[in-house]
């Protein structure tokens, strides 16, 4: 979506004549967004795409607010959440609110028909699973730890991959603009005159990747495309394939980008969430909180210091690292630190964290600018402990222990992929960590080899 690209067959010019091959005419869509101003791509189909049948509401996706009045910290442990439905029907909104809608899915079944957000852009968080979603402007495959970005009015069908012995079952995090904007990279990170990444930005073009093929599917039958629209899921027919475009040119699209090619930006002293950020939309904000070198100064307090963030609500979903830094959390948590009260680290975290040279956290954050709700799913999954989890523990003696118990632990969180591989040791009273192997993509990962790791989990 950020920059101008092509695929397929395209006539010259915009709005002429272009002919398929057995004489008629292709059907021209221009595919636009806020009054045909914003980001806008222009498609050709083999049949008019305005020929759909058979509209059917089939439930409501309407979220279900609880404790709407209740402001406190909250930890949902979504691991022991079971597979259910498919990669739509199976998505559970654990937290949110007028503007943004978090949930995670794993799914237990492959989708039959088509799909299409008619009201929100979707920034999907692949944490287990490979596969390919099916789109209108091509494929994209997709693996662990892929954002996938497919903007509103997308009709897609995701296809995942059987898992292969001993590998976890598929599971994604879901963020949906269901204030209608538009998911996109910061502003600040883009040349005003041109839209290319500037030089400062923690991600360029080519880590994107955008759709292939195949892309056109020319089949005449019944096909269901179920559409999101009013909170509501519709059920419509088409008499072709509704993936039938054989061309496509423009700045809207949907896009992949795995969270180990995004560059961390570090400092010499703590770096605040915004260097994190990856995408935003209109009232909040999507970060990568990714394996790096911590701050640099000699005397460095290399967890993130107390903080209220006044206007904002945080959700972290937690995906790598180590959890032992934040009590427990685990693979797959959800914290949720609400505006109202400050945040920041556990007793003893501080001086247990002093001296480490690199995090091997992985972690994505939803920033919102309104409070959000916990829904009655996410309630059967809290962790009632988490906010009292601060209350004790300040005494010398038990942050004594604290740093006693930190440094048996090593703090040595590794990636979870490297963790099999990473042979654990103690040198001159620093504690090591040789990574015999680097997850995908991880350039970070080599920091791993240096010496002391700390979680810092803004
Ligand atoms: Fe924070």
């Amino acid at each position: 979506m950020p920059f101008y690209t092509k695929l397929g067959k395209l006539p010259p010019k915009r709005h002429i004549q272009f002919r398929r091959p057995d004489g008629g005419l292709y059907a021209e869509e221009v595919f636009g967004t806020e009054g045909f101003v914003g980001p806008t791509s222009t498609l050709y189909h083999i049949n008019p795409p305005t020929q759909v049948i058979g509209w059917k509401p089939l439930y409501s996706t309407k979220a279900e607010y609880v404790e709407r009045d209740t402001m406190r910290m909250r930890h949902v442990k979504s691991m022991p959440m079971p597979p259910k439905g498919d990669p739509v029907t199976g998505r559970t909104v654990l937290f949110g609110n007028a503007d943004v809608e978090i949930s995670v899915c794993v799914p237990a079944e492959g989708m039959d028909y088509h799909f299409k957000n008619a009201m929100a852009d979707e920034c999907f968080f692949i944490h287990f699973g490979t596969g390919t979603v099916f789109t209108m402007f091509g494929a994209l495959k997709f693996g662990p730890k892929d954002y996938i970005v497919i903007p509103k009015g997308t009709i897609y069908r995701f296809v995942f991959d059987k898992p292969k012995a001993g590998e976890p079952d598929a599971r994604f995090l879901l963020m949906e603009s269901v204030n209608g904007s538009h998911i996109l990279p910061p502003p600040r990170y883009m040349s005003k005159k041109t839209a290319q990444f500037l030089e400062h930005a923690p991600y360029c073009e080519r880590d994107l990747r955008l759709p292939e093929l195949p892309m056109t599917f020319d089949k005449k039958g019944k096909f269901e495309v179920r559409i999101k629209s009013r909170d509501q899921v519709h059920s419509y027919t088409y008499s072709y394939h509704p993936l039938d475009i054989v061309g496509w040119d423009g700045c809207y699209y949907p896009y992949c980008f795995n969270i180990d090619d995004f560059s961390p930006i570090v400092g010499k002293h703590h770096m605040p969430p915004p260097t994190h950020q990856t995408f935003e939309a209109h009232n909040f904000v999507i970060c990568s909180f990714c394996p790096r070198p911590l701050d640099f100064h000699p005397l460095a307090v290399v967890v993130p210091y107390n903080h209220s963030n006044l206007d904002s609500d945080e959700v972290l979903y937690y995906v790598e690292g180590n959890y032992k830094a934040r009590k427990g959390i685990e693979q797959g948590s959800l914290s949720l630190h609400p505006q109202g009260i400050p945040h920041g680290p556990h007793p003893g975290t501080v001086e247990a964290t002093l001296g480490a040279t690199h995090t091997n956290e992985l972690a994505v954050m939803c920033d919102t600018f309104a409070p959000l709700y916990p829904t009655k799913a996410a309630l059967a999954y809290d962790d009632l402990n988490y906010p009292k989890s601060w209350e004790t523990g300040w005494t010398p003696e038990e942050r004594a222990a604290a740093v006693a118990t930190a440094t048996t632990n090593g703090h040595t969180g590794t990636n979870g992929s490297a963790k099999k591989a990473a042979k654990v040791g103690k040198k001159a009273g620093r504690v090591t960590v040789e990574a015999k192997s680097k997850p995908r993509g991880s350039k970070a990962s080599a920091a791993g080899s240096r010496s002391k790791s700390a979680n810092t989990w803004d």
